[in-house]
Order: structure tokens, then C-alpha cells, then sequence
């Protein structure tokens, strides 16, 4: 089945959405994009897009950073998604990349005097990281003093650090803010278990705010009366903590087995992380009443 691509203000096959290599995001990084999940629900035949419009609020926000002016509205982006997976119509769980992008075909460093544009594509996707994983601290570090958009340029000391750990023999990457506090994974947030409670790092480590890690912390309070703390978070503290999992639209809720050769609880699936993992697993294919609200349907045109 063929992935549809919205590109240039029209649906085309996947295939045909090709741009200039003079694009001026292509060299400078100055793109902003999202991931969103469309999980397949195989009972009553749609997908569910998880948390839409949230995703299309932080585009939006990104592109104020870079001084876009979009064509299109977070509703209208909305719109465009829906249809955009409608026209598709995999039957299985998909990825959905909304990018915003600095579209002239002009060089020179800047974000002034440049047009912009907005494309999205969807495809399936499976699983993006194994069932549980074994991570290590990252020697990259964030770079200080940008803003925690998804930046496309940004994504480079991400790539850095990712490469670094799978080459070292691990699966994912845990970075530290320049002052040396844990931040987040190259493509996830992390939380801790520490005497029942959850910690995960604060938004004033520079972290990205995940839309997945929002909905956990009110996913674990309002189901099973578990508060987070947000708080700095030392990179010792890792080895002693009960259990460990990583959130993302990618990687949903993942366990961590093990940090820096060190192994977290008894390098198990965690009681918590466990729960929590069921939890969001029925809430994004649409299957807790509760948070309906959250998916936005969406079905294969015909059936
Ligand atoms: C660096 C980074 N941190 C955290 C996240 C998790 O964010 P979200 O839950 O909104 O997907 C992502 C993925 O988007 C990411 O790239």
C-alpha cells in the first residue's frame, strides 16, 4: 500500500514529495518537526492519533522560535492529518512526521526574508526501541541555552550521542545538561522510581517537554495515585533507583534493564512501569472511555 506525503499545499504519493537540495533548511537545520503515533485499533478498524492537536501546539510554538509564519492554522494542520492517514489507510499502527520548514531555495545563515512551508508524511512503524534497554551516559552534552523545541538542526548532538551508545554496545543514550544533571534520552524523556514515588528531570533541565510524559504523570496519578516530583536529577542517583522506563511517542513507555553496566531493580519490567505500560497501551488504541478524548479517529475512506 502506498504512503501518501501532504507536500506544496496537496496529497502525493510518498515518492513524489522531493525537495530542492538549495532548501534552505536542508544546511542550516532551521526545520521544526513532530512525531506522532496513529495506533491501529484492529476491533473497530481505525487508527487513533495520539494527542493531535498537542503535537501541532508545540510545532507551532518551534516555529515562532525560528520566525515561521505558517499557511496553515494547528486546526487546519489537524484536518490535514486526519486525511492524510485516511488516504493511506494502513491497517497497522503508523508514524506521522509533520515538518515545517524553511522552504526557500535561498542559502545564507539566517531566519529572516525566507519562506516557509509545512509537509507531512505517515508511515508504518513498529516498535522503535526493543521491549526493554540496556542505556549509558552520554559524553555528549546539550548544547546550553537553546530553546527545547523539536529543531531539526538541534537533533545532531541527539544523533551524536545515539550512535555513540549503539556502537558501544547499548540501545539508547542518557544525556546530561551542561551542568551535568540527567536530562533525557536522544529521543525520550526518563522517569525513576525512588520509594514509590516518581522523579523525572524538570523542565528547567532544558528538557523537551514530551507530550507522552505530561500524559504518564497524569496517568499515574489519576489510575493509580502516583505523584511525580520534577527535580534535578544526579547522574548517581540512576544506579540506585528502583525502576527506570523512558516515554515517547516513538518509544511509548519503555523499561530500562540496565544504566552504565549497572542493573536497575532486578533488570526486570518494573511493577510500576509495568501498570503504567498497560495503562497507556488501551488509552492510545482508543480502548479507556476515560481518555477518548485524547485520540483523534481516523478511518480508511469506503469501509
Ligand atoms: C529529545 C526528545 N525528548 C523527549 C521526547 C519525547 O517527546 P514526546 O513524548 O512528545 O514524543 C522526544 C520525542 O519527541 C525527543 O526527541
Amino acid at each position: 500500500m502506498p504512503s501518501f506525503a501532504f507536500y506544496k499545499n496537496e496529497f502525493v504519493p510518498l515518492s513524489e514529495a522531493n525537495m530542492s537540495v538549495m532548501t534552505n533548511f536542508i544546511h542550516y537545520g532551521t526545520g521544526v518537526f513532530e512525531g506522532i503515533r496513529g495506533n491501529w485499533n484492529a476491533e473497530n478498524k481505525r487508527s487513533y492519533l495520539f494527542c493531535l492537536k498537542e503535537h501541532y501546539e508545540r510545532l507551532h510554538q518551534g516555529c515562532q522560535v525560528l520566525k515561521m509564519e505558517l499557511p496553515y492554522s494547528v486546526d487546519e494542520m489537524c484536518r490535514i492529518t486526519v486525511e492524510l492517514v485516511e488516504k493511506c489507510g494502513f491497517e497497522e499502527n503508523v508514524y506521522i512526521r509533520p515538518l515545517a520548514y524553511k522552504s526557500a531555495e535561498a542559502l545564507g545563515v539566517r531566519l529572516h526574508d525566507l519562506e516557509c512551508d509545512f509537509t507531512v508524511f505517515a508511515f508504518p512503524w513498529g516498535p522503535y526501541l526493543p521491549d526493554k534497554v540496556r542505556c549509558c551516559v552520554s559524553s555528549w552534552r546539550f548544547p546550553n541555552g537553546i530553546p527545547r523545541a523539536k529543531l531539526t538542526g538541534l537533533y545532531v548532538t541527539n544523533a551524536l550521542a545515539k550512535t555513540d551508545a549503539i556502537e558501544t554496545g547499548f540501545d539508547e543514550a542518557i544525556m546530561l545538561t551542561s551542568d551535568g544533571y540527567v536530562a533525557e534520552g536522544s529521543g525520550e524523556n526518563i522517569f525513576l522510581v525512588i520509594n514509590g514515588e516518581l522523579v523525572t528531570p524538570a523542565s528547567y533541565d532544558g528538557i523537551l517537554m514530551g507530550i507522552t510524559r505530561n500524559k504518564v504523570m497524569e496517568l499515574a496519578e489519576a489510575e493509580l495515585g502516583i505523584k511525580t516530583v520534577e527535580r534535578h536529577v544526579d547522574r548517581v542517583e540512576l544506579y540506585n533507583v528502583s525502576e527506570c522506563f523512558l516515554t515517547g511517542t516513538a518509544a511509548n513507555i519503555t523499561p530500562v534493564s540496565e544504566i552504565d553496566n549497572r542493573r536497575i531493580g532486578d533488570g526486570e519490567i518494573g511493577q510500576i512501569t509495568e501498570k503504567l505500560q498497560n495503562i497507556y497501551s488501551d488509552v492510545i488504541r482508543g480502548n479507556n472511555p476515560k481518555y477518548l478524548n485524547w485520540c483523534t479517529p481516523a478511518k480508511r475512506k469506503g469501509r
